[in-house]
């Protein structure tokens, strides 16, 4: 059966059952600021669960069924596998007090069974921690009901229990369907608001919200081995593996021909990340360095390596477009070539700049770290394997923590970006190039002078760090006069001529606090942290920050500090703007 089917399937069977047919919305969620994507089918729901007498309104009906584009990105480290996808349709039937659990269980138990043919392994249902939520006897009883055979298994809060998406909403209990071991159906009953304070409040009416990942279902529909063998993707991967074993295993970007599985997780993920990249740009994102606009560039780049040799993307776009052509999704293939292409072409020439920066920083018989790395990465795009590759011909040696220094950074770059407003990024960089991230550990510097020259009192309240200068705001009551600049600037001076060590530690919240790190009031912070510290040589501590990096890792070659301008912000906040010469 092909995919084309089990979603018109799906469609009629739960029209049949009284739903209306809904179609898929946008994969840019309208007015829910708190998701980058739509993740579920749920999400263009979300208002009906509290008020349901709109869905009467807006659809006639109480009881909707949609197949749903879904773009999830928590598991893109994922892709690869068998069942990681960052693009996926979900099957989905909704009910805002049309039905309960009753109708909800049996229709599915229906729609596997009955419709498709297949056989339920196992069920799983709610069963109550210490959440205050009780265990969900009442599905455990209709299961039982229609089939006393059926292995019924309890899951806890972590696998059945759903939602919300964001900040706050609809959530609740789920029961689960598993066959061949696999979970293909996540059925939710939202019988609870979850506040914004992290409060479970019954809702007025209760709410249905069922969720099957089309890929999976495929899977065991058509008997296949994993998704990438299903009709809805196996055209594009066949097509990227052909074009692949035609770039000499030479490249710098190509894994070992020998090793199968490094090259089919390639096929896959290049797959996957095309995929996504199709429906992202033609549902309006475009690639940038911030929310939506950086997962796309982050898709595409990850591509970029081999379609740079091989340019297989155009090919693949068009294998995608036919793919979906019986559904109603918008693919606007001139428009995603275009965007990929302009983006190639800006990929292109940062990797130029930066291959010539390796050859030119890194040297033979040096410690390469992943920060390093990563800075290539983030600057360039130059992808980790692309970096290494680039320096193979040196004799170097990988600072022992290299892999968890990169994926720290990594981590900590994409949560930064997430979360950065206007292309900036939090904690004030604008980028991480190398002046930049000079500028930055000065930065640290000054507000450990600022505290010795003007009081402990000091607190850092902003900063702007950018290639040009960096820029601190920070509590103060008064100008500052001439003899204390000159004083904090000696200071910071001093500091960089000793050539001191640039540390970065990881520790819980706690425990940063416990030893006074400094950290930017009002700012939030993940339980574990990263500090930054700067000691003298005798081990006395002179600057240490919350702080997720980067930093240069010797104050050393940080070059003449000079403070350019001194000025008031707001009462009792000034600002310094700093360069390094
Ligand atoms: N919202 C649930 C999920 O995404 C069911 O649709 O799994």
């Amino acid at each position: 059966m092909q995919s084309e089917e089990i979603r018109s399937r799906f469609l009629k069977f739960f029209e049949k059952k009284g739903h209306a047919i809904v179609p898929s919305s946008s994969l840019v969620p309208q007015n829910d600021p708190s998701v980058l994507f739509t993740t579920a089918g749920m999400q263009q729901f979300k208002p009906y669960y509290t008020a349901p007498e709109n869905a009467i309104k807006d659809f006639g009906n109480k009881n909707i069924v949609t197949v749903q584009k879904c773009v999830r990105t928590g598991d893109i480290d994922e892709v690869g596998d068998e069942t990681h996808l960052t693009f996926f349709e979900m099957l989905g039937n909704f009910s805002f007090g049309g039905y309960w659990k009753k109708e909800a269980i049996e229709y599915a138990h229906e729609f596997i069974t009955k419709e498709l043919g297949l056989s339920i392994d196992y069920v799983s249902v709610f069963k109550d921690e210490v959440s205050g939520i009780p265990a969900d006897e009442e599905s455990r009883a209709i299961w039982a009901g229609i089939d006393p055979n059926l292995v019924i298994k309890e899951h806890n809060r972590q696998d059945n229990f759903w939602g919300p998406t964001g900040d706050e909403g609809p959530c609740g209990p789920t029961t689960e369907i598993y066959v061949n071991g696999v979970e293909i159906w996540n059925i939710v009953f939202n019988e609870y608001y979850k506040t914004r304070e992290g409060k479970y409040e019954p809702l007025a009416v209760k709410g249905i919200d069922t969720g099957m990942g089309l890929e999976r279902l495929a899977v065991q529909v058509q008997k296949k081995n994993d998704v990438y063998e299903t009709d809805l993707f196996e055209p594009i991967i066949s097509l990227i593996k052909q074009k692949r074993e035609q770039i000499p295993a030479v490249s710098i970007l190509k894994g070992d021909p020998k090793n199968d599985s490094r090259e089919e997780r390639i096929n896959r993920i290049f797959t996957d990340h095309l995929k996504t990249s199709t429906f992202l740009i033609s549902d309006g994102v475009l690639p940038s360095n911030k929310d939506k606009g950086y997962i796309l560039r982050r898709l595409m780049r990850r591509t970029m390596g081999e379609t740079l040799l091989a340019p297989f993307h155009k090919e693949a776009f068009q294998k995608i477009e036919k793919i979906y052509k019986k559904t109603n999704y918008k693919i606007n293939l001139q428009i995603v070539i275009e965007v990929y292409e302009k983006e190639l072409e800006n990929f292109k020439s940062n990797l130029e700049r930066g291959l010539k920066e390796i050859n030119k920083n890194i040297n033979a018989g040096g410690i390469v770290t992943g920060q390093e790395a990563f800075n290539y990465f983030s600057t360039y795009g130059i992808p980790k394997e692309m970096f290494l590759d680039s320096i193979s011909h040196l004799i170097y040696s990988k600072d022992e923590n290299f892999e968890q220094d990169y994926e720290f950074s990594y981590k900590r770059h994409q949560e930064l970006s997430r979360t950065s407003s206007a292309g900036m990024f939090k904690g004030g960089l604008a980028n991480h190039n190398e002046k930049t991230i000079k500028h930055h550990t000065a930065h640290h510097l000054l507000l450990a002078a600022l505290q010795e020259v003007l009081g402990k009192s000091v607190k850092q309240k902003g900063s702007n760090i950018t290639e040009e200068r960096l820029r601190m705001d920070f509590s103060f009551e008064r100008k500052m006069t001439d003899e204390e600049k000159k004083k904090v600037e000696e200071i910071v001076n001093n500091y960089i001529s000793q050539n001191l060590s640039v540390i970065r530690k990881e520790m819980p919240l706690a425990e940063a606090e416990k030893i006074g790190a400094e950290m930017e009031f009002g700012a939030k912070y993940p339980d574990i942290v990263s500090v930054y510290l700067i000691e003298d040589k005798q081990g006395n501590p002179i600057s240490k920050e919350f702080c997720g990096g980067p930093h240069v890792e010797n104050t050393g070659i940080l070059g003449k500090f000079k403070i350019l301008k001194e000025e008031a912000v707001s009462a009792g906040v000034r600002r310094i703007k700093a360069v390094l010469e």
